[in-house]
């Protein structure tokens, strides 16, 4: 037990653990009780609060257990020993609060310091993932939208192999469907050499984009025409497949610039990749019963039935119906598999997807990153899968798929996020900006330090990019993710309160004491010892211990805020020790060293799966 204890840092599991098997002990005639954890409100470190959910289901029926304060009394007297457990008192009416030992914290953090962070890698019950993130269309550049999503999707990516989950990374472009016939027969007319229409760049690409859905909605003799090159182009037709390709490379190699700015790695499974896989899977569908012929069209129906005399749904790609006045809105009681003219629609690629995902891929966990504008979309096709026996009617047990929405990006001026001239603003030029204002604000800094000269013109490029880039990975993932959230340049690479920027320095601020005392930091690793007496030092010592929960939670409900504001407080309870506690030239030095290391530790640690990249000086 104590050696186990001593390889892991899952500080929370570990006090799960021990009261799970004092409440079988004390209350063995309740069934599923599970220990309710967490960090104290109070004066100690955590607490415990099943008596009060518990009192009322055994009073009477216990012998010797005569109130809740003797209830809370028996758990803490059944708790196995730990060398973890300080202290445990009982306060009226049944409140159980917990002091972990200081020494069991330092112990735990020598060993971090020893055998790496990785042994502080929370343990999560799913062995593989898939997270379907980023995932922009084909044709069009990529928007804020795209960007969220790349970002937060990574983070989480990040969180879940770092808990040793495999992580099949998705981007599930739009590459497929009725905007592909449009554009290409567009192009086809426009140039009508068909090698020129695929050698088009990404902005023309957009502007004919464009035009090609103004004359499908106007003309109805081109309508029919991409009608028909959709048909050519999912039957193979060699010259409208070319050109198809042609066009998902410059689309794909736009993207790639953004990604490799990011340092992002994802795995391209477009729309397109199913089409093998939807006949069958219909197929099986209607074996089951659950597919209905609609005016020629084929759907299901999640509750209700269709009536006679109703018409078969309009539904667009994006899963949108048009009613009687043209109105578009979304319909979540029917999932449409197959138009009446025979195309296949963004919900039947996502069931053929899913179907793929959880019987090819054997993926547990299916999280999608997307905008909650596209929460009608998940909810409908995830009822389908219950309904097909795809997924359990529980929707916490696994195989398990999980919409993760985000709110819009706003400008300062609170309208949604556009250039002067409302346009959408590229990425690349966003992710410029980002990186020039950086860069003017380090370079500045340097001459004010005035140690200008001992910046190389490379260095300052990569610090201005991870900073710049950085900034903007926070300022996203720094919210909670379901809420809007506003863009704003000046905020994000503020040097105080919550940014990348603050956090970024003050890391530097502990690379350079570690750096001052001229200390060899991996021999003291190897044989110093740490202490943590003064109270600011044991605070940020079980802060430090905190981390492997906290990214478990962050992992479990799915939101990197969880992670950002772990973060910001360590980076404060680093600062209080720091007022507090002298390090170098003290009788502690070795102890207060080790502290900042392991603090630079975790802190890079939280950088690694917020996607950032640290810096050593700024
Ligand atoms: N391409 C879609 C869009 O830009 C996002 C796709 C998300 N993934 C999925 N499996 N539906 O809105």
């Amino acid at each position: 037990m104590a050696d186990k204890q001593e390889s892991t840092g899952n500080l929370k599991q570990k006090l799960e653990e021990i009261f799970d098997a004092s409440l079988k002990l004390t209350v063995p005639d309740v069934p599923g009780v599970e220990p309710k954890i967490t960090i104290s409100k109070r004066k100690e470190d955590y607490q415990c609060d099943n008596v009060m959910s518990l009192w009322p289901r055994i009073k009477g029926k216990s012998t010797h257990i005569k109130s809740s304060l003797a209830l809370g009394q028996a758990i803490v007297e059944n708790l196995p020993t730990s060398e973890m457990v300080e202290a445990c008192s009982v306060t009226a009416p049944g409140f159980i609060n917990v002091t972990i030992s200081t020494k069991w914290i330092a112990k735990s953090i020598e060993n971090m310091l020893i055998n790496g962070i990785e042994t502080w890698a929370p343990t999560l019950s799913v062995k593989r993932a898939v997270v379907d993130f980023s995932s922009p269309n084909i044709a069009k550049k990529m928007h804020v939208g795209h960007l969220r999503s790349t970002i937060i999707g990574d983070t989480i990516a990040r969180m879940l192999e770092y808990s040793n989950v495999e992580v099949l990374r998705r981007n599930h472009v739009g590459d497929w469907g009725t905007q592909f016939g449009m554009l290409i027969e567009y192009l086809f007319e426009k140039f009508p050499d068909t090698d020129l229409a695929g050698d088009i760049s990404i902005d023309d690409l957009q502007s004919c984009y464009k035009k090609s859905k103004k004359k499908f909605d106007e003309d109805p003799v081109f309508k029919k025409k991409a009608q028909l090159a959709v048909v050519r182009i999912q039957g193979g037709d060699p010259v409208y497949c070319k050109t198809w390709a042609k066009i998902c490379e410059t689309s794909r190699t736009e993207c790639a610039k953004v990604y490799q700015r990011l340092q992002i790695e994802l795995e391209e499974k477009g729309e397109s990749f199913y089409k093998p896989y939807i006949p069958s899977m219909i197929e099986e569908l209607s074996d089951k019963g659950l597919v209905e012929e609609s005016k020629g069209a084929r759907v299901i129906k999640i509750k209700g039935l269709v009536k006679d005399s109703e018409e078969a749904p309009v539904v667009n790609n994006k899963g949108l119906v048009e009613d009687s006045e043209g109105n578009k809105k979304r319909d979540s009681n029917t999932l449409m598999l197959v138009k009446s003219d025979g195309a296949y629609t963004y919900s039947t690629t996502d069931m053929a997807a899913l179907w793929y995902r959880l019987n090819e891929e054997k993926a547990e966990w299916i999280i999608y990153v997307t905008d909650v504008g596209q929460a009608n979309h998940f909810e409908t096709f995830f009822k389908a899968a219950r309904k097909a026996g795809w997924l359990p009617e529980n929707d916490k047990t696994y195989p398990r798929v999980e919409h993760v929405k985000f709110g819009v990006v706003n400008g300062e001026d609170g309208k949604k996020f556009k250039t002067r001239e409302s346009k959408t603003v590229p990425l690349t030029d966003l992710l410029d900006e980002a990186m020039t204002r950086s860069k003017a604000a380090i370079t500045k800094r340097a001459e004010e330090a005035r140690d200008a000269k001992e910046w190389t013109p490379e260095e300052i490029d990569k610090t201005a990019e991870a900073v710049g880039y950085g900034a903007v990975k926070y300022a996203d993932l720094k919210n909670n993710r379901s809420t809007p959230y506003t863009f704003s340049y000046n905020t994000m690479l503020e040097d105080k309160g919550e940014t990348a920027v603050y956090l970024l320095y003050a890391h530097t601020r502990i690379c350079s004491i570690i750096r001052e005392s001229g200390k060899d930091i991996d021999e003291l690793k190897k044989t110093g010892k740490l202490a943590l007496d003064h109270v600011h030092e044991r605070t940020l010592g079980l802060h430090l211990l905190q981390f492997a929960e906290t990214v478990k939670e962050a992992c479990t409900d799915l939101f990197p805020s969880v992670l950002c504001k772990y973060l910001y407080n360590l980076s404060e309870n680093f600062n209080k020790f720091y007022l507090n506690c002298r390090v170098n030239g003290t009788a502690e030095e070795t102890s207060r060293l080790l502290l900042c290391e392991a603090t630079a530790i975790v802190m890079r640690k939280c950088f690694h799966l917020l996607g950032i990249t640290p810096v050593y000086k700024m």
